[in-house]
């Protein structure tokens, strides 16, 4: 069934307060339910109406009694209950559940012999009856009782209140909330665990007692998550006001766990994998995202839990926002470490990595038969709308505010919408209105951002006028039909804008009719289809540098030659546009040698582009860590994305070549580059050092792709010494990437030191699916996948094995997930199949790989079809993947 926006209507009874009771046991907890029902005056009458799915119902009562005769409908997943003459009820439901059988994590459900919960978005009906959506704000009071040898630690939000032995060697603990919350951020843990611990006086100089909550043998993996607590405690008291609200917060790290983490309040419940980590298991990338996790979760607690939504449609509302405030909070983290020269250039490498994600995932699935607005119509399962577009699109939405408003501009929306909405569930259009109110300023059309799909095209055009010395600039806007939208609108579209001159430096911005030149970089608003600016006072003819800081989400169409390319990859002062022009010069010669490819024309890398990429590969006035990402290739799928029809074998034998050109021509370069880029005593993680890391590891994974001798001999050396997980997994990667011989022995050994160690296998197993074949004589990744299935380390009913080993293959390795004899596509069916049946949630992440099937080549097409009427012919097919398969046929 498809539910629609448009209609959704407020419940005739809400639950003000609710008493829950877990006799917890693996097969058969019971869970007794009391329930404050309210009868909510702002709604037309009817019943009492809860949810409820895979539960045993053994009691049920009203007002204490049984209820009368032909007041009471139910079905398999709702009970609907006649109350006349009353506002209040007192309800009490026993349910029993069966966590050990819930596989789909969904729910109450059992990891390593611990109780964890996950509510969002309606995994609470699957553990008692309760109107599960979150308009129906409750407060909670929770008790847990358990075994005491196999669950010592009993969790849950808010206080605790009591605690105390059972018989039996039992015991138990009441936790009360004191803020109302909606269902979805309830949450209890009852395992073996122990926590880091520390006291923190917030802003306003109350105590509070933070905790880490891991696995007995993981404590000394438990500090940089505490770190990265504090560090967004603070910057949320300082960048907003806000402070948090609670005497003790928790975060406790799950090894099975759908998504990354989980906001629920005063009790983050965390994939194991974005909290734990020490020198000799995380990269450095794996800390930045600890951090980044880490303080999106605590920030929910105002854009999210003290402010909720009114129904899922609304998700943007908290994801979109909270995603931009832990942006911001990681560039600023950086800005931070770098100091007062590096603190641009840092905050700019952030924001790259935050255009790849939004390009290479929220494109193309703007482009797709999935194509939704940041606020969607409608949906078959919520849970396939935690998507890049309600999260990074939503947050690139937030982003734009942010600039249109101005950073006090936008405090103060902020700061008006919590002193509106604090405690309430509220739409979209509360936080819009908010903004507009507090900046005086109309919205109205802004707000179209919210409800219009696809990927804007901002087309620009410059006219120089030598005579005059002024430069017309036009800009025009375009979005293409996505499903179920034909037509578009103009969006408002912020465009900052630069011109540089000649000699590579920004020069002054003058309007027309303005009195004198300004700022070299200014914001453009493009709010009709099409709009001219002319620029005056200039003496010669300038380069624009167009959307800069990727000021809008938007796909810019502007003609510029090679050598204008390799002109802004020198001197663009806008370190985004900087990368962006040299991802724009490499996408040029990727897409060029793909298509000589597929057309079995001889492949040659231009010499101007690897002469302009080895500038900024020397320049050493350029941070490592930009470095690093300026000299990395755009990725393969927004490759593809760009590619007419898309040939993922022909892409890929232009990535290979590419590669293998630009490491064999500058290797001199790459080896120099690896060498002076000494190793500062012992690791610790910190912005600086990461920056050289990655451009070492980067440097490696040239000088492997064109098996230069010396480079291959110091990745392997590098392997061999390295002190941390960074140095040795870069080393590693770079030998499989160059699948020269030392790889095979360096992927042992690796195993070998961490076959203990589930999170670093994760590494492992990824590095082996996402592999990319040199030689067209060796047996393809798939035979590969296919055996590690069988390793004894791997396990589908783990979320982060199945990610790591099929999600490498079928979401991040095109080039031997679509094989020509249809193969992978076999292997796919039978997989998300076999998923779906333990696992819908999973399974539709898997099944997304193949959702933008009509982009490919006929023949890759013709093999593909087959397979999807397969998954949707399965039996007992699940809401998820039958939404997902069914877009992708229908489009
Ligand atoms: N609210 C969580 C976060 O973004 C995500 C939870 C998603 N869960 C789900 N089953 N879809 O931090
Ligand atoms: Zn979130």
């Amino acid at each position: 069934p498809t539910i629609h926006r448009a209609d959704y209507a407020p419940l005739a009874w809400t639950v003000a307060r609710i008493d829950l009771h877990f006799a917890l046991a693996p097969q058969a907890t019971v869970v007794t339910s009391r329930l404050a029902c309210v009868r909510n005056p702002d709604a037309a009458p009817g019943p009492i109406v809860l949810d409820g799915e895979e539960l045993e119902t053994l009691a049920l009562t009203v007002d204490g009694l049984d209820p009368a005769p032909g007041t009471v409908r139910r079905t398999e997943s709702r009970i609907e209950i006649d109350v006349a003459d009353r506002d209040e009820v007192a309800l009490e439901i026993v349910t029993r559940i069966n966590p050990q059988a819930n596989t789909a994590l969904s729910g109450l459900y059992l990891s390593r012999g611990g109780y964890f919960t996950q509510c969002e978005a309606e995994g609470f009906r699957r553990i008692t009856w309760f109107p599960d959506r979150p308009d129906v704000m409750a407060r909670f009071t929770v008790t847990l009782e358990g075994d005491k040898a196999a669950c010592p630690v009993l969790l849950s939000n808010g206080n605790l209140v009591e605690e105390g032995e059972l018989p039996d060697g039992r015991h138990y603990a009441r936790w009360e909330d004191p803020f109302p919350k909606p269902c979805y951020l309830f949450a209890l843990v009852a395992a073996d665990l122990v926590a880091l611990e520390r006291r923190e006086l917030t802003a306003s100089g109350r105590e509070v007692l933070l905790q880490v909550w891991v696995e007995k043998g993981n404590l000394d993996r438990a500090g940089h998550a505490m770190e990265s607590l504090v560090h967004a405690m603070r910057w949320d008291e300082e960048t907003f006001g806000l402070e948090l609200d609670l005497d003790r917060f928790m975060i406790v790290a799950v090894s099975d766990f759908n998504m990354g983490a989980m906001e629920n309040k005063g009790l983050n419940i965390f994939n194991a994998k974005y909290v734990l980590a020490k020198p000799d298991t995380a990269t450095d990338v794996d800390y930045e995202h600890i951090e980044s996790v880490v303080a999106h979760e605590y920030f929910h607690n105002w854009t999210g839990n003290r402010v909720t939504c009114r129904d899922w449609f609304q998700l943007t509302l908290k994801e979109g926002l909270t995603v931009f405030r832990d942006q911001q909070f990681s560039a600023d983290m950086l800005a931070c470490a770098a100091g007062a020269e590096g603190g641009s250039s840092a905050r700019a490498v952030k924001r790259i990595d935050d255009v790849r994600v939004l390009r290479s995932a929220q494109f193309p699935e703007d482009a797709g038969p999935m194509a939704h607005p940041i606020r969607p119509e409608s949906y078959q399962e919520i849970n396939n709308f935690y998507t890049a577009t309600v999260y990074e699109k939503g947050a690139e939405v937030i982003r734009m505010l942010h600039t249109l408003l101005g950073p006090e501009g936008f405090r103060n929306g902020m700061d008006l919408y919590f002193s509106y909405h604090d405690g309430q569930a509220v739409t979209c259009d509360d936080f819009v209105n908010a903004m507009a109110e507090a900046n005086g300023r109309d919205l109205d059309q802004f707000m179209r951002w919210y409800g219009q799909a696809g990927t804007p095209r901002l087309r620009a055009q410059g006219e120089w006028n030598g005579a005059d010395g002024s430069y017309t600039l036009t800009l025009s806007q375009s979005t293409q039909p996505t499903p179920g939208q034909p037509d578009k609108l103009p969006l408002v579209i912020p465009v900052a804008v630069g011109l540089i001159g000649p000699d590579g430096a920004d020069l002054p911005l003058q309007l027309e009719g303005e009195h004198q030149p300004g700022a070299t970089t200014r914001v453009l608003e493009l709010a009709t289809e099409t709009r001219q600016w002319r620029f005056t006072n200039l003496a010669a003819e300038p380069a624009p540098s167009l959307l800069r800081g990727f000021s809008a989400p938007v796909i810019l169409e502007l003609d510029e030659d090679d050598g204008r390319l390799a002109f802004r990859m020198a001197h663009d002062s806008d370190a985004c546009n900087r990368w962006d022009a040299a991802q724009r010069y490499a996408e040029r010669v990727l897409l060029q040698l793909a298509a000589d490819a597929a057309a079995g024309r001889a492949l040659k890398v231009p010499a101007p582009f690897i002469d302009a990429f080895g500038k900024l590969l020397r320049n050493e006035l350029l941070d490592p860590a930009f470095r690093a990402q300026a000299l990395a290739l755009p990725g393969e799928a927004y490759l593809l994305e760009r590619m007419e029809p898309a040939d993922p074998a022909a892409l890929r034998a232009a990535q290979l070549h590419v590669g293998a050109e630009l490491g064999r021509v500058l290797a001199a370069d790459w080896l120099a580059l690896a060498e002076s880029l000494v190793e500062p005593g012992e690791y610790r993680y910190h912005p600086a050092d990461a920056g050289g890391r990655a451009l070492v590891n980067l440097a490696l994974r040239y000088l492997c792709a064109a098996r230069v001798d010396a480079g291959v001999a110091l990745a392997a050396a590098r392997f061999d010494s390295a002190t941390n997980m960074t140095d040795r997994f870069g080393a590693l990667a770079a030998l499989m990437h160059g699948a020269v011989p030392a790889a095979e022995a360096a992927l042992a050994a690796f195993y070998r030191r961490y076959q203990n160690d589930t999170l670093v296998l994760d590494k492992w197993f990824a590095l082996q699916a996402g592999a990319w074949r040199r030689d067209a004589a060796a047996a393809p990744v798939l035979a590969q996948v296919r055996e590690l299935l069988a390793d004894p380390a791997f396990s589908p009913s783990n979320p982060n094995k199945v990610y790591a080993l099929l999600g490498s293959f079928f979401r991040a390795n095109p080039g031997e997930f679509h094989l020509a004899d249809g193969s992978g596509y076999e292997f796919w069916a039978e997989q998300v199949i076999a998923l779906d049946a333990a696992n819908p949630q999973v399974a539709a992440r898997m099944a997304r790989a193949l959702e933008n099937w009509r982009r490919f080549t006929p023949a890759l097409q013709a093999a593909i079809r087959p397979q999807l009427e397969r998954v949707l012919a399965a039996d007992g097919l699940s809401p998820d993947v039958t939404e997902i398969v069914e877009k992708a046929l229908a489009a």
